[in-house]
């Protein structure tokens, strides 16, 4: 029996449990050139040129993470006493700054740098990272073949990883691993997969129909877990689905989000949960079965990064999050979300990461299985919908509680929640479908 309590600024939160937690945390995007000073087109290379827009110790709403932002994040963590069983780290720890200010070498010192933080932070903690498509240089062209960088990476994350692991995760960038559990007989399953070999921008993996044959691997590994009657959390940075800020555009190319959907229906009776990154953005999806029934739940975690190019309107506190799971069964029970609130932590210089929401509590709901979480979706869909809006402000963790989400734009999101493919059941018929094809056109957004 474990008592945690968390202070925010109003009343404190405790939480008497026997039910065990994990973190999850996602895009830390270190700028080792984020420096104070007058001039605030020099603050970080990652505003390229921009003037910072309210420059402070822990990060700037133009710039991806100072060091500092991202040891705030890890002492809050170690801090808060709460006993993990392991941690999700779903990749992306470079700087989003143009391809030639980068390079291999630099990309596989900043993995390194997050890799030995995090280690120094957690010593004796379990890790299951992933790697984003920021982790390759150049970005987004992660191959479908041994690398420099998968090699290095490799040696970085060894202290986590079993020799298997190691060995999938050298060819192909993908591992699968299991955690023994100490409360339970029966073992997690984690598959980290490489979506970045699908993703829109990766001009190496065009045309394959299978790069690195990681499709293929993955079915076969889910096979051996129906079998032996397992159960799998899938774990990987660009997520499946569709984006909800955006009509019709899928994360990954639309041909592999279809393949890798069938799979997951087909498999979702041992897939006890699936945890992505990328959009830097919280939010939720359900996987619906052929009849619309609820089979998975999918959760994208929001960015440590607090990053927005100029052009956005709106970005996201820094963010971190645990997720309370059954330990016999690896059902998923709630999720606790911290953030930072960075112009407050700016201005009274002064860290004050706090706990933003508990999910069950926010909306309502019993639990995080597929079913629950429909039950959630179904409220939202109310015209109105005090829950919707909190989804909202959530989805920008906090980064500004008054905006209101429009018809349209509520629209993308239902549609981004409850429909991952394009043949999904009860998905209302659409006359045009935009061929976002294999050139696969890179979005105005910042790129995750
Ligand atoms: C940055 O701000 C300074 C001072 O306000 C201004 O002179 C300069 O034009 C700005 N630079 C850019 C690139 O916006
Ligand atoms: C990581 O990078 C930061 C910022 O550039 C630097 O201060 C720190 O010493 C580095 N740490 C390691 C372990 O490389
Ligand atoms: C992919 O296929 C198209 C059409 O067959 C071809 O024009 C293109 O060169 C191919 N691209 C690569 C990278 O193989
Ligand atoms: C997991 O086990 C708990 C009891 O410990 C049970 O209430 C729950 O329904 C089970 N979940 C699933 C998905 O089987
Ligand atoms: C902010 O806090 C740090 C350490 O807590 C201190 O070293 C620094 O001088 C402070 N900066 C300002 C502007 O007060
Ligand atoms: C927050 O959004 C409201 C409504 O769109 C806007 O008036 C306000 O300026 C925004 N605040 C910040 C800090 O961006
Ligand atoms: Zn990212």
């Amino acid at each position: 029996m474990s008592l945690t309590c968390w202070l925010t600024f109003h009343k404190s939160f405790c939480l008497a449990s026997i039910s065990p937690f994990f973190w999850h945390v996602s895009d830390l995007h270190l700028d080792p050139t984020y420096h104070l000073t007058d001039d605030h087109t020099k603050v970080c290379a990652s505003s390229k040129g921009a003037n910072a827009s309210n420059p402070g110790p822990f990060g700037d709403f133009l710039c991806d993470s100072p060091y500092q932002l991202i040891l705030s994040a890890f002492k809050y963590m170690k801090n808060s006493q709460q006993p993990a069983s392991f941690m999700i780290w779903t990749g992306d720890s470079p700087p989003h700054v143009p391809v030639k200010e980068l390079s291999t070498q630099t990309v596989i010192n900043i993995i390194g740098n997050m890799s030995s933080t995090l280690r120094s932070f957690f010593p004796d903690l379990q890790v299951f990272p992933v790697l984003g498509n920021h982790d390759y240089w150049p970005q987004d062209q992660l191959p479908p073949a041994a690398s420099e960088v998968y090699n290095a990476v490799a040696n970085f994350w060894k202290p986590w990883l079993t020799e298997e692991a190691i060995s999938t995760f050298q060819k192909g960038g993908f591992y699968t691993q299991l955690f023994h559990s100490s409360m339970s007989s029966q073992p997690l399953r984690i598959i980290s997969l490489n979506t970045n070999l699908y993703y829109s921008p990766n001009i190496v993996t065009l045309n394959l129909t299978d790069p690195a044959e990681q499709l293929a691997w993955l079915e076969s590994v889910l096979e051996i877990s129906l079998q032996k009657k397992e159960k799998v959390y899938i774990i990987g940075h660009v997520p499946v689905g569709y984006l909800p800020y955006a009509r019709y555009i899928t994360a990954i190319r639309r041909y592999y989000n279809e393949r890798l959907i069938k799979i997951f229906r087909k498999y979702s009776a041992v897939i006890a949960g699936q945890f992505f990154g990328h959009t830097h953005r919280d939010s939720i999806m359900i996987l619906l079965d052929e009849k619309a029934k609820p089979i998975n739940s999918l959760f994208v975690a929001p960015a440590v990064t607090p990053v927005k190019s100029r052009l956005q309107k709106l970005s996201n506190n820094p963010g971190v999050r645990l997720y309370q799971y059954d330990p016999f069964n690896y059902s998923l029970l709630d999720i606790w979300q911290f953030y930072m609130d960075l112009r407050d932590a700016n201005k009274r210089n002064e860290s004050n990461w706090k706990l933003e929401y508990i999910l069950t509590k926010a909306y309502g709901i019993e639990d995080l299985k597929p079913e629950s979480l429909y039950g959630m979706a179904k409220q939202f869909s109310v015209p109105h919908s005090k829950q919707f809006q909190q989804y909202y402000r959530h989805y920008f963790v906090n980064y500004n509680t008054s905006v209101v989400c429009n018809k349209h734009c509520k629209t993308s999101h239902m549609c981004a929640i409850q429909y991952l493919d394009h043949l999904a059941p009860g998905r209302a018929q659409r006359t045009k479908e935009p061929q976002e094809g294999h050139t696969g056109r890179r979005l105005a957004f910042v790129s995750g």
